[in-house]
């Protein structure tokens, strides 16, 4: 059957939901295998000055309902220092082969401490030591000095891990705890573009906004969708 979410073309009545359509194409982006990442996305922050900054990160889960995406960072990162400061940040996914691109605006807050140790905890010891071992987006003096830093702060964890820090020593495996330093933001969307690759730079091209209004919990209640179509 033809799946509405995958057609060429966005229909003439516009969706009122535009998350379950972005939920859609990076399922379809991931099932189709496009690229190594699909879910890959690229972060846009803004400094204490106005200048904004870009980097890609890997969206790791998709609430189309009430409507936010999940990221992992490191929480003293130059991306969650700016957060700190101004928590409007931009999203953007592409999807060559698919002819398909997303925008998202939004606002970004901490994920609860629970879901961000249950994803921790669900990751390879590599990457869980990798979150205990870099002090990320600070100055280094060499690649040298980060292998040295990984491998001792191991040893401190009870890890004894091998030089290249390819493999472990033996067959001790501590349980690490997530760093306190390193976590999930959720997005909260409050834009969402979906646009559509066509003929002769004839694309479809459709925006949709609503208000958000965040709770103490960090939470937001949500306003309505509304869809603009718009010319490419
Ligand atoms: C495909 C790809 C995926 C990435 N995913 C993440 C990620 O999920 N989390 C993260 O902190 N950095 C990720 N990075 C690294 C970031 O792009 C960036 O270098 C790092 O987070 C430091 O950014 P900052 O100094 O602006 O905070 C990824 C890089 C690439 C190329």
């Amino acid at each position: 059957m033809n799946d509405p979410y995958l057609n060429d073309r966005l229909p003439d009545n516009l969706p009122d939901d535009p998350m379950h359509w972005v939920a859609a194409w990076i399922a379809d982006a991931t099932d189709k295998a496009v690229k190594r990442n699909p879910n890959a996305m690229a972060l846009v922050t803004v400094s204490d000055d106005a200048l904004p900054s870009a980097r890609m990160v890997l969206c790791k889960d998709f609430h189309a309902d009430p409507g936010y995406l999940v990221f992992y960072t490191n929480y003293r990162s130059v991306k969650a220092r700016q957060i700190a400061g101004n928590p409007n940040v931009a999203v953007l996914f592409h999807w060559d082969q698919l002819g398909r691109q997303v925008r998202i605006g939004g606002q970004a807050v901490r994920s609860p401490a629970a879901e961000s140790d249950a994803y921790f905890a669900s990751r390879d010891w590599g990457s869980q030591l990798g979150a205990w071992g870099s002090d990320q987006s600070e100055p280094l003096e060499s690649r040298g000095a980060l292998i040295r830093q990984v491998g001792k702060r191991a040893m401190k964890l009870g890890v004894n891990v091998a030089k290249n820090l390819q493999s472990i020593i033996g067959s001790e495996r501590p349980v690490l705890q997530r760093p306190e330093h390193w976590g999930g933001y959720r997005v909260w969307a409050s834009s969402v573009e979906l646009w559509i690759e066509g003929k002769d730079r004839i694309h479809d091209r459709a925006r949709w906004e609503r208000q958000l209004v965040r709770q103490d919990d960090d939470a937001f209640v949500t306003g309505a969708w509304t869809g603009t179509r718009l010319q490419p």
